[in-house]
């Protein structure tokens, strides 16, 4: 693996800017903390995913969350931001995944330079959830599951992976990884547990709903052709299992070349538009869904 030792500079953190950071040369660190409390420092590598949006409001979630004293995972976690997050707010230990061998080392790294505590944190390699299967001590351990997995689909045959980017490849669909989550998160988590995930219009909002109910129980749906187009309070939501606790807008700057791909398997699998164009600019919606293990 190629980690870089001597750090170049030191980014504040811009939300406008996120697209930028994916194309990073390695060994720059973002500083994530203006407007998020704990701030966290992130070295950055171009073979790992930086955080986007996504991550940035699953952080301001999880900076309210309870963790303390809390088993957490974060699942596909990249350059480790919602495991760190999760461990700045007093988790006992935190499991992190990542298909990404360099994405492991990078956590590892950024866990440490965060202060944080080494016998804290397991940093794994893993596909979905395969190393954790193995591990019957996991099963049915975890207070909290965080992930914002990728969401991209395969355009042609599989290539070498180079890329931040070319990690967020997931599948002819781009969820097989989401899809895991919600069909398996459930067998890790403690009776009462919560899982909080990242998901997207480009992935197929019915296709999501669907399975949420499937494997998690009734949750609450929007009354429109989008079931996932309302945000509400955790705490509002009755006796529902699951339901969106924010809903966002946000520009789709990059992936160009992968729109009509996005449209197609839209239309194949009869979903809602997987984007929405205001004043000339393409949006994604962004669903940030809780689930309980009741
Ligand atoms: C959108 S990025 C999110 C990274 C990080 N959680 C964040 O929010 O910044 C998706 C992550 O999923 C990882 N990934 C891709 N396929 C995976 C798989 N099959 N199993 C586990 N992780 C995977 C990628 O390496 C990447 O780090």
């Amino acid at each position: 693996m190629k980690v870089i030792s001597t750090v170049q500079n030191i980014i504040p953190y811009d939300p406008k800017k996120y697209s930028e950071y994916q194309s990073l040369e390695s060994g720059h660190i973002l500083n994530i903390g203006r407007d998020i409390i704990p701030n966290v420092l992130l070295e950055t590598h171009q073979e790992v995913w930086s955080p986007t949006p996504f991550a940035i409001n699953m952080g301001k979630i999880i900076a309210s969350d309870t963790c303390h004293n809390k088993v957490v995972m974060d699942f596909a976690t990249g350059s480790g931001y919602l495991a760190i997050m999760a461990g700045k707010q007093g988790a006992r230990k935190v499991v992190a995944t990542d298909l990404n061998p360099t994405a492991i080392q990078m956590t590892k790294r950024n866990w440490e330079l965060n202060d944080l505590n080494v016998e804290q944190l397991d940093a794994v390699v893993s596909d979905r959830f395969e190393a954790l299967k193995t591990n019957s001590d996991i099963e049915n351990k975890f207070d909290l599951i965080y992930s914002n997995p990728p969401t991209i689909p395969e355009l042609g045959e599989k290539t070498e992976k180079r890329s931040g980017m070319d990690w967020n490849i997931d599948g002819k669909s781009g969820r097989i990884t989401l899809d895991t989550l919600i069909t398996e998160g459930r067998n890790f988590l403690k009776p009462g547990g919560e899982m909080l995930i990242g998901t997207s219009s480009k992935q197929g909002a019915k296709l999501t709903c669907e399975l949420l109910d499937e494997y998690w129980g009734k949750g609450i749906k929007a009354d429109s052709e989008n079931p996932l187009d309302y945000s509400l309070d955790w705490e509002k939501r009755g006796n529902a299992n699951w339901v969106v606790i924010k809903r966002q807008d946000i520009p789709f700057p990059y992936y160009a070349e992968f729109l009509d791909k996005f449209r197609e398997l839209a239309k194949k699998t009869n979903q809602p538009a997987p984007f929405i164009e205001k004043k000339g600019t393409l949006y994604q919606k962004i669903y940030l869904i809780r689930a309980k293990n009741s």
